[in-house]
């Protein structure tokens, strides 16, 4: 896998592709990063990459020509003219903004599939929307809040896909356990020791009975979905035993609501 960053502070990635699960995904030649300037791609004698909104407003818009002058560079403008006519994308070319779809695992593996990717990081009140027209096949946010640019939202993206990617991370059942990874969240995970602060790891990981441990991992993970997220279990992938289980917690929180009730 192959991801361009197009960015106007390429000393930001540094730090965070030195270290983690990416580095390790470089060193393994599993995946490159190419990090690029746009100001390299500012035709004008001082590079300015910014300009005042048409219409007025506070704050400055960053200018279409070096962006879509990087993209045609990386990717050949035929390929980048090909996508946009056909809408079949050979090569993402992604638009990190706050503005954009919401990331997520799906959208993760989405991208795991493909050999290349481009990613824009915006910075300032934007980027002039003939990026989006020219370039552009897609917008991510990640999520409903907003950064001082994109860079970090690149980051997340690169690191949620490149551990998707087979042989980066060493054990794949980690990968199947994910929360989100099943469209719930993952359930509690317990070390040594047994008893901490008066806190005891649940008897039946202690059990080696792996049949029970599957079982009440699942629950909970059900339990937890139920409490944090229950916006996930709409489309979760749920079997008649977890539809029983969760029957049973909700009739269970009516009776503590209305004790009188029961
Ligand atoms: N740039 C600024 N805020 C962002 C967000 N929430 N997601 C993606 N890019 C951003």
């Amino acid at each position: 896998m192959r991801y361009d960053v197009l960015t106007l502070f390429p000393d930001m990635f540094e730090s965070v592709f030195g270290e983690s699960i990416v580095r390790r995904a470089i060193e393994a030649g599993r995946v490159e990063i190419h990090v690029h300037n746009i100001r390299d791609y500012a035709t004008d004698k001082h590079h300015v990459t910014d300009d005042l909104p048409y219409g007025g407003g506070g704050g400055m818009v960053m200018k279409a020509e070096p962006i879509v002058l990087a993209v045609e560079d990386l990717l050949g403008a035929d390929l980048v003219a090909r996508q946009k006519d056909t809408g079949r994308v050979e090569v993402p070319v992604v638009v990190l903004t706050p503005a954009g779809r919401t990331f997520d695992q799906r959208i993760a593996h989405e991208y795991g599939r493909h050999e290349r990717i481009v990613l824009i990081c915006g910075r300032y009140e934007g980027i002039d929307e003939r990026v989006s027209e020219l370039v552009a096949t897609d917008h991510l946010s990640i999520g409903d809040y907003v950064l001082s640019g994109g860079e970090i939202a690149a980051m997340a993206v690169i690191e949620a896909v490149t551990r998707l990617l087979p042989g980066v991370l060493g054990d794949m059942r980690a990968i199947v356990d994910d929360s989100h990874a099943q469209g719930i969240l993952e359930y509690p995970q317990y070390t040594r020791p047994s008893e901490y602060r008066g806190q005891e790891v649940p008897e039946v990981l202690l059990s080696g009975n792996h049949a029970l441990v599957a079982r009440w991992r699942r629950e909970q993970a059900l339990r937890r979905t139920l409490e944090r997220r229950p916006d996930l279990l709409a489309d979760a992938d749920l079997g008649e035993a977890d539809r029983r289980y969760l029957a049973r917690l909700c009739d269970r929180e009516d009776e503590d609501r209305n004790p009188q009730r029961s």
